[in-house]
């Protein structure tokens, strides 16, 4: 008797609703699941078109190429490699199926945050702490032989906040994702860690815990 996992059910599922889904997405009917979007491609969370109460494509995300985007392939090919390459300084999304005649892939969805929408849109602060984590996120991405090459704020993303103490908006710990690899290189040496600071008003970075 065979075994078949949930996991497998669900990747069947996603198979068989995926050209649904980008039908969808390329027409106006999808705000309700848009995740976010930029100079490449548009991300969705994915979904049933057949039942809208079906939970359990939730967790997954898909991304959309613009059709003038070139580099699928290589894209492909370093978020995976990247995705294997295990670091406890920063977590990756899994990619769990390809659709190049689609012109898109499903990936793990971040139930977090950008950078964008931590530091420019709600405004909150970091410790130095947290800054020297993201750079370390980087430096460790690089040491994977990687060169992100595009490293801004709406391409790094954070789960499980952790702020210095009840109430304060400064952050000093957070699991840190790093998306996007679309316009990434592998590299032997490289060192592209964000320049998080240009992105910061003064009073948002705290160099001690308060
Ligand atoms: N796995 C994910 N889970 C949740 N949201 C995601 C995920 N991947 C991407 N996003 C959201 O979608 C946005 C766009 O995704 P992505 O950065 O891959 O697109 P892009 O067009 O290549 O962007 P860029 O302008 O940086 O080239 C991200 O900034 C983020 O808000
Ligand atoms: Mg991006």
């Amino acid at each position: 008797m065979s075994v078949v996992s949930f996991r497998d059910l669900v990747l069947e599922k996603i198979k068989c609703v995926l050209p649904r889904v980008v039908e969808l997405c390329y027409g106006s009917g999808c705000t309700n699941y848009y995740l976010g979007n930029g100079k490449d491609g548009w991300v969705f969370r994915m979904f049933n078109p057949d039942d809208v109460f079906d939970r359990s494509l939730d967790r997954y995300a898909v991304k959309i190429w613009n059709k003038s985007f070139r580099y699928r392939v290589r894209e492909i090919e370093i978020h995976r490699h990247v995705a294997d390459s295990a670091s406890s300084r920063f977590s990756v999304p899994s990619i769990v199926h390809v659709d190049h005649d689609l012109g898109c892939f499903v990936m793990d969805r971040v139930f977090g945050e950008t950078a964008f929408r931590t530091f420019v849109r709600r405004k909150l602060r970091m410790n130095v702490s947290m800054h020297n984590d993201v750079m370390s996120a980087f430096a460790e991405l690089n040491k994977c032989g990687v060169h992100h090459n595009d490293p801004h704020l709406g391409n790094f993303m954070f789960t499980d906040l952790v702020f210095v103490s009840a109430g304060s908006d400064v952050i000093e710990d957070a699991v840190i994702w790093i998306i996007d690899f679309g316009r990434s290189n592998l590299i032997a040496f490289s060192d592209d860690r964000p320049d998080l600071l240009r992105y910061l008003r003064e009073d948002q970075y705290v160099a001690t815990a308060p």
